[in-house]
């Protein structure tokens, strides 16, 4: 990887993956630099099956097309075998605690991936079992994402630090763990979201200690323009996430303007990228002829999932 990348070898193996808070800047690009790895054998065709034998549990409370299929997919390439495990089959659905189904799970799995809302209900699942959790989205971050997009933005641009991300749109999940991400790889980040719906302060405090360190900066704006001014990636994500169907309508007259289309597109680098996490609300947040477009790389992204989770199974199972 490219100069920003020192690659050393660190132990991974039982590591919990919550917030790209909780990680080093070594064990972020430690992370990507597997991604890379992975990614190229994967391209060759060849087979690498480090996790022979090993099994991950997935739980989901919410939807998912990427992250279900990109970790079954990513734990059965790696020799593994993944199950998949509805809220509605579980009987934590009738009661029993995440505590005990931590401590009983970890009898039989060697690691745990969940979807879920409740950011609290993670920690306490890693805080009960034994074996490695893996945070799959809460309504307070996305970090198996964001690590995927870092990724790709290194894959497309050469480099990460030093780079601008603007994010237009909600303060949610994954403008928390964008700001997360970008502060830990030295990267800049302006967040331009509507009034009364910007990102947590306190996730902007701890991300704004990372940056200090990496030298990057955090802008939190409503204004647009300054937001992708010079920027390198442009990101947006849907208005309304899983959880907020209520809110659909109040949030569509809210985040009106907040949108990637091309006159937007046209305010930053020339040589931007437009990222997405995806699902998105093609005519809300972005544009059919943006997402189409050439400087889309959304299907690039969404694959990155793939190997960016093998990486990840690799490193800490
Ligand atoms: N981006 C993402 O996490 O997609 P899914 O909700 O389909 O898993
Ligand atoms: N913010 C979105 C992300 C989906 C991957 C949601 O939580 O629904």
């Amino acid at each position: 990887m490219a100069e920003d990348v020192v690659f050393q070898k660190i132990d991974m193996k039982g590591k919990d993956i919550i917030t790209i808070h909780d990680l080093s800047s070594k064990e972020v690009f430690h992370i990507l630099k597997t991604t890379e790895f992975l990614k190229e054998k994967a391209k060759k065709g060849e087979v690498y099956q480090p996790l022979k034998g090993k099994t991950l549990g997935m739980i989901f409370h919410k939807a998912s097309t990427r992250t279900r299929i990109s970790f079954e997919v990513a734990i059965w390439q790696l020799g593994g075998y993944g199950l998949f495990l509805n809220k509605n089959d579980l009987q934590l659905n009738r009661g029993e605690t995440i505590a005990d189904t931590a401590k009983v799970l970890s009898r039989y799995l060697d690691a745990i991936m969940i979807r879920t809302y409740d950011h609290e209900d993670v920690l306490v699942l890693a805080e009960y079992a034994d074996i490695p959790v893996i945070n799959g989205l809460t309504d307070l971050t996305h970090p198996c994402q964001v690590l995927a997009d870092l990724f790709t933005i290194y894959e497309k641009k050469g480099r990460l630090s030093g780079l601008k991300l603007a994010y237009i749109g909600d303060g949610n999940n994954m403008a928390h763990s964008l700001m997360y991400g970008c502060a830990k790889v030295g990267m800049n980040i302006a967040i331009a979201s509507p009034k009364g719906y910007e990102p947590k302060e306190d996730i902007f405090i701890s991300a704004k200690k990372d940056a200090e360190i990496t030298g990057s900066s955090i802008l939190i704006t409503n204004d647009i323009e300054e937001a992708v001014k010079d920027a390198d990636v442009l990101y947006t994500d849907v208005w309304a996430s899983m959880g907020q169907e209520a809110e659909r309508e109040k949030r569509i007259k809210a985040f009106q303007g907040y949108q990637i289309n091309k006159a937007l597109l046209k305010k930053a680098k020339q040589n931007a990228i437009v990222m997405h996490c995806l699902p998105a609300h093609r005519g809300e947040e972005i544009t059919d002829e943006v997402m189409d477009g050439p400087q889309s790389v959304v299907f690039d992204e969404a694959e990155n999932r793939l190997h960016t989770q093998k990486a990840i199974l690799t490193l800490v199972m």
